[in-house]
């Protein structure tokens, strides 16, 4: 049974929507949203022949609203996507926007996430959540510890983010499981 239509909005390397893309065979659609034209992850949705839209600089979202719905999108999952969403949207979309951080939420929201729990020598994680009005506070979906902090000694934050990066990738490709299947009414 094929996944319902999903839209992964990006901003940039798009590593973790190349975890969609080898699975689009198992969705109904992917579509994919990026706030940057020069996204690497655009050549990997081109590569894979799935729709994208590039988004202005000033963003309308009651448009991006209609497009989505035009694509008959019904879920949304950002990853990596770098900018603020206003809540009225979020709101338009509740229970159906989820949102890939580089952290063990609540701790180190926001930016740099990854730099800040290395330099504090914390555990490091991976948390996918709900997306709420307030950033990065949604109901949490997935989360793992990618580092102990007993084991950052001896890591450089290279190897550290490296680690990160790939739990998320496994933890992408638990919540596409996770996803339920269309309706057929
Ligand atoms: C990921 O680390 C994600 O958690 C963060 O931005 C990064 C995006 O990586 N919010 P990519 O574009 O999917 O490679």
């Amino acid at each position: 049974m094929l996944k319902k239509p999903v839209a992964v909005f990006i901003s940039g390397f798009g590593s973790n929507l190349s975890v969609f893309l080898e699975r689009k065979e198992l969705f109904e659609s992917l579509y994919v949203v990026s706030s940057n034209p020069r996204a690497y992850g655009l050549i990997r949705a081109k590569r894979y022949l799935v729709p994208f839209a590039v988004l202005d600089p000033k963003i309308d979202w009651d448009q991006l609203d209609a497009d989505l719905r035009q694509n008959n999108i019904d879920t949304i999952f950002c990853a990596g996507f770098m900018k603020v969403i206003p809540v009225s949207f979020i709101e338009r979309w509740l229970g159906k926007i989820f949102n890939l951080h580089p952290s063990l939420l609540p701790k180190y929201k926001g930016l740099k996430a990854i730099d800040r729990a290395f330099e504090a020598q914390d555990d490091i994680g991976v948390t996918i959540h709900h997306i709420a009005a307030e950033v990065d506070s949604g109901k949490i979906v997935l989360q793992k510890v990618a580092i102990k902090k007993e084991d950052l000694p001896g890591l450089t934050l290279e190897e550290a983010t490296r680690r990160v990066q790939s739990l998320e990738h496994q933890l992408v490709a638990q919540w596409i499981d996770l996803l339920s299947p269309i309706k057929s009414d």
